[in-house]
C-alpha cells in the first residue's frame, strides 16, 4: 500500500515478550496507511492483532523497526514527546472504558481536562464532537443509562476529541447487534469523510472489513501474509489464512434448516450440495444457466448471497443437484475451470 502521503509508516516491527518466552509475536510487519485511509486488519486469535494495535499506539514498545506517524518515529521519541504525539491517535476498544461515575459530557471531556484546557473551550470541543456522534442529547446520562451503541459512540467522542487524526479501533463491534455494528460502521464513515481521520482497525467480522475498508491486511502468527486493496484480497484470496477467514463468513451463510439437515455421507437419491464461491477471476460465462441447458442437469438455488467490491462480483451461491458420483465431480471440475472456488457442503434429502 505504498503512497505519495502516508500518514503513518510501519517499517519491520518485530515485537516480543521475552519474560513469556522466545517467540516473535510480531515479526518483520511492514505496511503504510495514507492520509484519510481506512484499513481493517484480520486474523486468527493470538495472531498478534491488538500488540500490533498498541504499537502503533505507542502502548507498546517494538523490539527494533520504526513507527512514523506523521514523520515523527514514535519508537524513538522521548516520553514527553511521545505523550503529545499520542493525543493524536485515538483509541477505541470492545470494552467501551468509560468511567461509570462521570456523565457522557464528563467522560468526553476528561481527555481535555488532563491538557488543562479552559471551561469555554472544553465545553465547545466536547459539544461539538458530541454533536458529530449524535449524541447531543445525552449529555448528562452515565454511562449505565446507554444502549451498547451509545457507549461506544461516547467513546469514539472522547477518542477524537483532542483533534485525533488517527484512530485505532480493536473489535469494535464486538459487543454490538448487526443493526448496532452497522450504525456505528456508519458513524466511522461519516467521520473519516467529514474529518479526514485515518483509521485502523481490528476485527473478527469480515462483514466489518467488507463494509469499512479500503484496504485490508492479513496477520498470521505475528506476520502479515497477505495485504493489498479490499477489493482485491476478498476477490482473490491467496494465502490459506485469508481463505479460511473469508470461507468461515460463507459458513455462517448456510441457511440454519440446512445445516440442520446436511449430512456427510452421500447416499442414492441424496442431492449434493455445493457452495459456490465467486471472485474477480471467475468467468464472465453464464455459467449456471449452461449447466442447466447445456448438461440438462436441473439446479436447485438453495441461498445466496452475491455483492459487489468495486466492479468485482464477490460472493457465494448455495446449490443442490442430483448426487450422480462421477458427474458430481465432473461438474465440480467445470466450475472450478472456470475460477468458481466449489466446497462441498454436505448430503441432503429433500
Ligand atoms: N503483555 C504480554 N505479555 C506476554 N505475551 C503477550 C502479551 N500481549 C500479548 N501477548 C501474546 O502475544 C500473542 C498475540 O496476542 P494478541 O493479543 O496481540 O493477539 P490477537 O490477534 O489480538 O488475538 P485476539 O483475536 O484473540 O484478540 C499471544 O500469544 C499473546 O499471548
Ligand atoms: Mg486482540
Amino acid at each position: 500500500m505504498p503512497s505519495l502521503n502516508p500518514h503513518l509508516v510501519v517499517q519491520n516491527i518485530v515485537k516480543s515478550f521475552p519474560k513469556t518466552g522466545p517467540e516473535k509475536v510480531l515479526n518483520s510487519i511492514s505496511f503504510e496507511v495514507s492520509q484519510g485511509k481506512i484499513l481493517g486488519i484480520i486474523g486468527k486469535s493470538g495472531a498478534g492483532k491488538s500488540t500490533l494495535l498498541r504499537c502503533l499506539n505507542g502502548l507498546e514498545k517494538p523490539d527494533t523497526g520504526k513507527i512514523l506517524f506523521q514523520d515523527q518515529d514514535l519508537t524513538d521519541l522521548s516520553s514527553q514527546k511521545l505523550r503529545e504525539v499520542r493525543q493524536k491517535i485515538g483509541v477505541v476498544f470492545q470494552s467501551f472504558n468509560l468511567l461509570s461515575t462521570r456523565t457522557v459530557f464528563e467522560n468526553v471531556s476528561f481527555p481535555l481536562e488532563l491538557l488543562k484546557l479552559s471551561d469555554t473551550e472544553r465545553q465547545k470541543k466536547v459539544e461539538n464532537i458530541l454533536n458529530l456522534v449524535g449524541l447531543s442529547s445525552k449529555l448528562n446520562a452515565y454511562p449505565g443509562q446507554l444502549s451498547g451503541g451509545q457507549r461506544q459512540r461516547v467513546a469514539i467522542a472522547r477518542a477524537l476529541v483532542v483533534d485525533a487524526t488517527l484512530l485505532l479501533c480493536d473489535e469494535f463491534t464486538s459487543a454490538l447487534d448487526p443493526h448496532t455494528t452497522l450504525e456505528i460502521l456508519r458513524l466511522l464513515q461519516d467521520l473519516n469523510r467529514r474529518l479526514g481521520i485515518t483509521i485502523i482497525f481490528v476485527t473478527h467480522d469480515i462483514n466489518v472489513v467488507k463494509e469499512l475498508a479500503q484496504d485490508v491486511c492479513v496477520l498470521d502468527q505475528g506476520e502479515i501474509v497477505e495485504q493489498g486493496s479490499v477489493e482485491s484480497v476478498f476477490t482473490n484470496p491467496n494465502h490459506a489464512i485469508t481463505q479460511s477467514l473469508l470461507s468461515e463468513l460463507l459458513k455462517n451463510d448456510l441457511p440454519d434448516f440446512l445445516q440442520q439437515q446436511l449430512h456427510l455421507e452421500g447416499k442414492e437419491n441424496d442431492d449434493v450440495v455445493l457452495k459456490l464461491i465467486f471472485g474477480s477471476q471467475t468467468s464472465t460465462k453464464p455459467l449456471i444457466a449452461n449447466l442447466i441447458q447445456e448438461w440438462k442437469i436441473p439446479i436447485n438455488i438453495i441461498s445466496g448471497n452475491l455483492d459487489h467490491i468495486g466492479k468485482a462480483t464477490f460472493g457465494h451461491l448455495v446449490v443442490s443437484l442430483k448426487h450422480q458420483g462421477e458427474s458430481t465431480e465432473k461438474i465440480i471440475k467445470y466450475l472450478t475451470d472456470h475460477q468458481v472456488g466449489v466446497e462441498k457442503a454436505g448430503y441432503i434429502r429433500w
